[in-house]
């Protein structure tokens, strides 16, 4: 974990609103892992006084991505920084998604509902790097809500997206779309996902119901990122015991059987 009170924003792109930062940071570039997130400081000034956590979009030499929505006065504050300005970053932090070598050969589905994109593009190039393959499952209300599907296009990711109100893609839920492709033969080995928690809900019973493997990525509030605070605490599994513990050290990306649902009942 390294601070950079200085990184320096290298580009900027935005779309309504959802922005794309690239951050100069060199020492947190080059120990990032797909799944592991920064703790942004929003603003010098003492309001608002905590760091958001944003997943690593992107990891390459020297330079960080963060892929953000704007949804209150920390990420409209980031919103509003523009090229050559620097912020104050923390990172990377807790544990990603596991890549392991024999993932050689293997099909991998990536789930990202909204801003759950985030850590996926990162997580996809690294899966090719391991001379795996993904399929990308990008879903959200509106055409508007997967802005960056381009990148994915871009460096040859296979990629199917999913609208509620059918103005991209398929239309309907992003794990409706999942379960129609697998009904139609498609066959994973694992699969990785971050979004909302109903939909990462299902996507446990689904990767439950094919026995396969499955990484979710969670949120949570979080005040600190490294376990100093338990703003975080969230009841999961570790080993078979259920109990409190902190995401930011456990997490944010958990095997779906070690997350108790709190919005559901299997608990
Ligand atoms: C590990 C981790 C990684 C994340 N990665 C990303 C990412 O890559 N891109 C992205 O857009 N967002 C991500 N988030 C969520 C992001 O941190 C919050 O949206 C952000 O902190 C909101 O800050 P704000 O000051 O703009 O909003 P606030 O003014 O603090 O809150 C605005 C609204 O957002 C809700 N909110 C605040 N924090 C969270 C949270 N952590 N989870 C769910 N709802 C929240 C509040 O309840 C409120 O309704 C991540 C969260 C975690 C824990
Ligand atoms: S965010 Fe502070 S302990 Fe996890």
């Amino acid at each position: 974990m390294k601070k950079d009170s200085r990184a320096q924003i290298t580009r900027k792109e935005s779309w309504r609103e959802y922005f794309l930062l690239s951050l100069e940071s060199p020492a947190i570039a080059q120990n990032a892992q797909p799944g592991q997130f920064l703790m942004v400081r929003a603003s010098v000034d003492t309001h608002p006084l905590l760091r958001r956590p944003f997943s690593i979009f992107s990891a390459e030499g020297k330079s960080v991505e963060i892929f953000f929505q704007k949804v209150g006065l920390g990420t409209r504050l980031l919103s509003e920084k523009q090229e050559g300005d620097t912020i104050d970053i923390i990172g990377p932090l807790g544990r990603g998604f596991t890549v392991k070598k024999e993932i050689r050969g293997k099909h991998s589905a990536l789930i990202g509902g909204g801003r759950g994109i985030a850590p996926l593009y990162f997580l996809s190039q690294k899966l090719k790097a391991h001379g795996g393959t993904a399929r990308v499952f990008y879903g959200g209300k509106s055409v508007e809500d997967l802005p960056v599907r381009e990148r994915f296009e871009k460096s040859g990711t296979t990629l199917s997206c999913t609208t509620e109100d059918g103005s991209f893609g398929t239309r309907g839920q992003i794990t409706e779309a999942f379960e129609a492709e697998l009904n139609n033969g498609f066959t994973v080995s694992r699969i990785y996902a971050c979004g909302p928690e109903l939909m990462l809900k299902k996507i446990a019973e689904i990767a439950a119901a094919l026995n396969v493997p499955a990484e979710l990525s969670l949120e949570s509030v979080m005040g600190c990122g490294f376990g100093a605070c338990w703003g975080c605490v969230k009841r999961i599994r570790k080993g078979q015991e259920p109990g409190w513990h902190k995401i930011c050290e456990e997490g944010p990306v958990l095997k779906a059987e070690d997350i108790i649902w709190e919005l559901g009942n299997n608990d």
